[in-house]
């Protein structure tokens, strides 16, 4: 790189770069780190997110080579379910002091993609089907992060719900969709937390790559949303550079050895590419390594560090994992195994219990500080003898009759058996999804024997997508959802399975009861290089709830060793009519001590929009004693109470009445409270072409029209034909009238109409 004279930190010594440097700066110097020019600092970019994965060795995006030692905290799908945006803001601190000693400036996460489809290979690294709560707790962990002074990468924009062709694949999808599902977390995070990077996702959408859309990487992210960070690349996801520069995209990640460089000097100096546009980009880099370099600070990951983020890493395991079953035995439920009156031994089944499934595969992949087991810590946990058999393997080799007979053995010994079942690291990981939600049928055998002799069997899952649990249901009187935890995730197993700690999280994601009920059954993962979201906004339980299917967990399920009892709710609309506040009494009814999350979903039951059921539009939680009553206050704002016209292009606050229902989960609703709110009309000029309907909804137009109209449809006569006709004629252009009228009506008449009314 030419040196040139050190320069203020403004942005004027940049564009005084040559052309040569400041097309550099907008690509990398190597796998992980940026260019640098003139005074402008190269930074280091590396992958997480729940974890930093600095490699040592070769260098490589798909996790196969070393990286050094981090903290595993929960991958997205893990930690979401604690619903706990604290907890995830303390994480993202964490991760930065991590970043920090390892002299990394941004790391690549939070992934904040919706699970569209259960199937996802993916979505172990995304937080929800719902974006209200992907939006929540991923602004949460930005703005824990950047409060460290590391710089965050909302990944993948946009659309990118599948492995399957992900490089190229088109997520072909409506406007309501786009902006009120799949955009949603982006918009929330950019306006909240303001990332200092965006990474713009392989795939296309709407036939066009995310690359080289204009209308995504400039329209919507920086005119919309005031995005005014950079836009990266995703590893590999560009071609040539030319388009995406134009379409907005600053930097291209790694570095290609400088082709693309050249490419763009070469098309500056021909006239093909906006030298401005070029500059802009530079600066914008440029502006990223300079913020990011002021902020590195010594931190050093000593071994009090890495001791407290290990408790931390403990602490989010167990706040994460969801009991979604919980039967009695003998009159007392089975869990927690300290109360259920168990005096023999626990037989202990299953591989993970000796190590756990803890995350995915592919660039996300962390190695740990530490790891524990969650059969050692039960052991360490529990005055009862613990047995332990492993019953089946992990390795796709099928049914081994002596690992079963040995496990069943243990089990019909016992007084409970706990069994760890669960997918294998091979079956979920970037680069593929899967192709169905099933239990390896060895597993469920073991647990058919084992339920055969054994009462009391608690079962334990590991995985990141959803599975199918309709047998494990059938047959296991106790469930818990350990999802994938991250190192930690031993002890929080052992926690919650002993009683030390009290589970409170809940589900982040619809467990379906088949496969052929999911939202994008028909359309997923599409043909030829295009998926069609057919669904529209019908992801996750909104689908569910329209349809009124039977799922076998439903969104925000999740139960505790206590009981609490929500009292009548009250609501009201904000000051200026933007949103509403709810408020509700919550009381812990049980015998032990427990945290609640109340979830508030919103209901426009005379919206004339297409609308779900109900959609989540806040949430918040309450931790009691027992016997003891807390208030708890959830603001819905206007972003979460909006729709997205698509005659106006723009969000828009529906005026009407609003019923908010709180509840345990989101087909536990325990209270509701109805608001009005006088949100805005749509005014969408009146033309020829607009329907009888559409000008009668008009006052002054109903009234010039309404002595021809009750002519042409007689009123009502009486035997409900003029009721009807009226209804046939809303959907008559205008201008038809004329014809319909036999000329009385006159476009003249008509034209001179419509101007007065659209003024
Ligand atoms: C993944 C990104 C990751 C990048 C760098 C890509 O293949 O999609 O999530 O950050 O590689 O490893």
């Amino acid at each position: 790189m030419s040196h040139h004279t050190p320069h203020t930190t403004g942005t004027d010594d940049v564009a005084a770069l040559p052309l040569a440097d400041r097309a550099a700066l907008g690509s990398g110097k190597n796998f992980w780190q940026t260019q640098d020019a003139g005074d402008v600092p190269s930074i280091t970019l590396t992958d997480g997110p729940h974890g930093l994965r600095k490699q040592t060795g070769g260098v490589d995006h798909l996790g196969l080579s070393g990286s050094a030692p981090a903290t595993c905290f929960p991958p997205a799908a893990g930690l979401s379910q604690s619903w706990d945006p604290d907890l995830v803001e303390r994480i993202g601190a964490a991760l930065a002091d991590e970043a920090q000693a390892a002299d990394v400036q941004v790391v690549l996460g939070p992934g904040v993609n919706i699970t569209r489809s259960p199937l996802g290979g993916r979505n172990f690294e995304y937080y929800s089907e719902d974006p209200h709560l992907t939006g929540v707790l991923g602004t949460a962990w930005v703005t824990g992060l950047q409060s460290g002074g590391v710089g965050a990468s909302l990944k993948h924009f946009a659309l990118n719900n599948q492995e399957t062709d992900r490089m190229r694949v088109s997520a072909d999808v409506d406007q309501r969709p786009l902006h009120e599902i799949y955009l949603r977390a982006f918009r929330r995070i950019v306006e909240d937390a303001r990332p200092w990077t965006v990474m713009c996702s392989y795939n296309a959408v709407n036939g066009v790559p995310v690359r080289h859309s204009r209308e995504l990487l400039t329209d919507i992210l920086r005119d919309e949303w005031g995005f005014d960070g950079v836009v990266v690349s995703d590893w590999g996801a560009v071609g040539g550079r030319l388009r995406s520069v134009a379409a907005g995209l600053d930097l291209q990640m790694p570095s290609d050895g400088g082709a693309a460089d050249e490419e763009v000097v070469r098309a500056v100096s021909n006239g093909q590419l906006d030298e401005q546009t070029v500059t802009v980009a530079a600066q914008r880099v440029a502006a990223l390594a300079r913020r990011a370099t002021a902020a590195r600070r010594e931190v050093s990951l000593d071994d009090a560090t890495v001791e407290a983020h290990h408790a931390l890493a403990r602490e989010a395991a167990a706040r994460s994992i969801v009991l979604l079953k919980n039967d009695e035995a003998d009159g007392r439920h089975i869990l927690p195994i300290a109360a259920s009156g168990v005096t023999g031994s626990v037989a202990v089944i299953g591989p993970f219990a000796e190590t756990s499934r803890y995350q995915g595969g592919g660039s996300s992949h962390v190695n740990p500080t530490r790891l524990d087991s969650p059969l050692e810590l039960i052991k360490d946990r529990l005055a009862a003898p613990v047995t332990y058999a492993a019953g089946f393997t992990t390795d796709g080799s099928g049914r081994h009759s002596g690992l079963l007979a040995e496990a069943v053995e243990d089990a019909a010994n016992a007084d409970i058996a706990v069994v760890f079942l669960g997918l294998s690291p091979d079956q979920e990981s970037e680069g593929f999804d899967r192709t169905d939600l099933a239990l390896p049928a060895e597993q469920l055998g073991l647990l058919r024997a084992v339920r055969a002799v054994q009462d009391r069997v608690v079962v334990v899952l590991s995985h990141g997508g959803a599975l199918d649990l309709t047998e494990v249901t059938e047959l296991a009187p106790a469930i818990l959802d350990a999802n994938l935890l991250g190192q930690g995730g031993g002890a929080g197993i052992a926690d919650v399975l002993t009683g030390e700690v009290n589970p409170s999280g809940k589900l982040a994601g619809t467990v379906p009861a088949r496969l052929a009920d999911t939202p994008a059954f028909l359309d997923f993962p599409g043909e030829h290089g295009h998926v069609r979201y057919s669904e529209g906004l019908f992801v996750g339980y909104r689908w569910y709830d329209a349809r009124n299917l039977r799922v076998a967990y439903p969104f925000g399920h999740g139960l505790s060793y206590t009981t609490f009892a929500y009292d009548e709710a009250y609501g009201q609309p904000d000051d200026d009519g933007d949103g509403i506040t709810v408020t509700v009494g919550v009381t812990n009814t049980g015998r032990r001590a427990g945290r609640e999350v109340v979830q508030a979903y919103v209901s426009v039951p005379d919206s004339g929009q297409v609308r779900a059921p109900k959609v989540l539009a806040g949430f918040g939680s309450v931790t009691l004693e027992p016997g003891e009553r807390e208030e708890i206050e959830i603001h819905l704002g206007r972003r979460d109470l909006e729709y997205r016209d698509v005659r106006s292009g723009r969000f828009v606050l529906e005026p009407g009445r609003y019923v908010v229902h709180l509840g345990s989960s989101s087909r536990d609703l325990r209270a509701s409270v109805e608001v009005d709110l006088e949100g805005e009309d749509v005014r969408v000029p009146l033309t020829l072409e607009s329907t009888l309907g559409e000008a009668l909804a008009v006052p002054a137009v109903a009234e010039a029209l309404g002595g021809f109209l009750g002519g042409l449809t007689g009123e009502d006569s009486g035997d409900g034909l003029g009721v009807d006709m009226a209804k046939m004629m809303a959907s008559i252009p205008l201008d038809r009238i004329i014809t319909f009228s036999g000329g009385s009506v006159t476009r003249e008449q008509l034209e001179e109409l419509l101007e007065r009314v659209n003024g």
